[in-house]
């Protein structure tokens, strides 16, 4: 990792850290689109546990353990995991969710072959570089069993902020402090190269709107 990359990733973190804690429950309690179409795919699938990567303060999290799943929420925000694990006691779901510190930079804590899904909201598309990203869903593909299922979501290089702010390098722009890796589509199919890639749906969400892809595939049996 150069230098620069690790002051943004750095700075990231902080960010993020502060951004939860200034703003509990920034997403909403709703669970996202992309999440209610994940569970759909994750039980036809006959998965059982779920790994989130990103997940946030939880608002899909404990959509997941609402629907069944058990699920391991991971976020590099503590002040996020709080709030997650705070609101699945009050939702009653608190034996279905486990939460770990942990940036997903660094290998993922879980045995190979352990989780039936993996799921990522808008977590690929933060200031990870393109070697960052590879190295993650070799990751993902280590931890999943053979034939789970992966969804993720990005923004994507037809986002309205894509070259807007400062630039970072490798499709990396940060806005309002907010570092983002617009996707372009040749990203999407390396980092499906060895799945299963079985979607890539267009879709938007927010009053930007923000504009994303939601990539669902399979790791080969
Ligand atoms: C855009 S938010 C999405 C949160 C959640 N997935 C949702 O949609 O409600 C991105 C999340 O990823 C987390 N994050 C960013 N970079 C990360 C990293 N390198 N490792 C782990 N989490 C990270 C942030 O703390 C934040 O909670």
């Amino acid at each position: 990792m150069s230098e620069h990359e690790r002051e943004l990733a750095e700075a990231q973190r902080e960010h993020w850290q502060r951004t939860h804690g200034e703003h509990p429950g920034m997403y909403g309690e709703e669970p996202s689109e992309p999440a209610v179409h994940a569970a759909e795919v994750f039980r036809a699938a006959g998965a059982v546990d779920v790994l989130e990567l990103g997940a946030g303060h939880g608002r899909d999290a404990l959509y997941f353990a609402r629907e069944g799943f058990t699920v391991r929420a991971t976020d590099f925000s503590p002040a996020g995991l709080d709030q997650l694990r705070e609101t699945a006691r009050a939702q009653g779901v608190e034996e279905r969710v486990t939460t770990a510190v942990h940036d997903v930079r660094e290998p993922l804590p879980l045995p190979d072959a352990s989780v039936d899904a993996v799921f990522a909201h808008m977590l690929l598309c933060m200031a990870l570089s393109t070697g960052e990203l590879h190295a993650l869903v070799a990751e993902v593909r280590r931890v999943l069993r053979p034939g789970g299922v992966f969804v993720y979501t990005v923004r994507h290089t037809g986002d309205a902020h894509y070259g807007a702010g400062t630039g970072h390098g490798d499709d990396i722009w940060e806005h309002g402090g907010f570092a983002v890796h617009f996707f372009p589509r040749d990203l999407v199919d390396s980092l499906a190269d060895g799945w299963l890639l079985r979607e890539v749906h267009a879709f938007e969400e927010g009053g930007l709107p923000r504009r994303l892809w939601r990539v669902t595939q399979t790791s080969p049996r």
